[in-house]
């Protein structure tokens, strides 16, 4: 990366520099994958990349649909310009099928289809682990108003709406998957971060039997192999139906 782009912030799978126009910034989205808060660490030639372009083309879905995002546009290959955000620490996951953490702290059966889509609220602190939140919690700690609050579960709900739809086009279930949302210098709340198989559980759909294919990050935490074959034929169905 050229000098004079400053490396602003390193997280675990993104490097985020700054721009020439202070508002925005360069996401680079690294190679590394970890897994149970980096307990487990590799890195995946190409997956970068593969994160850079899969989440491009859902943001510009979403922005398609009135979500406002973070998203301006591709760079090049593993780097995408953003709106610069004030990330909020919390971690939304929307879970339509019950999997991983959910089966291992409740009674829930692996695979139940839930009646509703479960939003559970983590707090983004590596430290602390991730803690599961409550709205009690939450307020207590002054992260947000109940109101932004509130902003943000609609719209991870409308989102879920939007993706769900498009992934059973290409034949892949939406199982669950994590948003992070951040306020521009207006004060408006975007959604940021990635939207990739690194942050979301797809389970192909292109399968006889009820055998659960997991094309998504859960190849690298379970060592099935394959991830990065599982990446691009995320990103190719994405292509090919675009
Ligand atoms: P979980 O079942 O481990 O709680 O994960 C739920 C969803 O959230 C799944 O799609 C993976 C995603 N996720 C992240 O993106 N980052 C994380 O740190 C964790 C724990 C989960």
């Amino acid at each position: 990366m050229n000098k004079k782009y400053e490396l602003i912030y390193e997280g675990k799978a993104k490097k985020i520099f700054s721009h020439d126009d202070p508002d925005k910034v360069i996401i680079e989205f690294k190679d590394d994958a970890t897994a149970f808060n980096a307990l487990k660490k590799a890195k995946f030639k190409g997956k970068g990349k593969l994160n850079c372009l899969i989440s491009a083309r859902i943001f510009e879905l979403l922005i398609k649909e009135n979500i406002p995002t973070h998203f301006i546009e591709i760079k090049n290959e593993n780097k995408m310009i953003a709106h610069k955000i004030k990330v909020i620490p919390l971690e939304i996951v929307l879970r339509n099928i019950a999997y991983g953490s959910l089966c291992k702290q409740t009674t829930i059966n692996s695979g139940t289809t839930l009646a509703k889509p479960l939003i559970d609220i983590y707090l983004k602190n590596d430290e602390l682990n991730d803690p599961l939140l409550t709205k009690d919690r939450i307020e207590l700690m002054n992260i947000i108003s109940s109101k932004d609050l509130n902003f943000i579960t609609d719209l991870t709900l409308k989102i879920n709406n939007i993706l769900k739809i498009f992934f059973k086009n290409i034949q892949l279930q939406l199982v669950d998957f994590k948003l992070e949302f951040g306020y521009d210098i207006k004060n408006n709340i975007l959604l940021g971060d990635e939207i990739s198989p690194d942050n979301c559980r797809f389970w192909d759909l292109n399968q006889k039997n009820d055998t659960i294919v997991s094309l998504d990050k859960d190849r690298f935490r379970n060592d099935l192999g394959g991830l990065i074959e599982a990446y691009s034929e995320i990103n190719r169905r994405i292509n090919d139906f675009i």
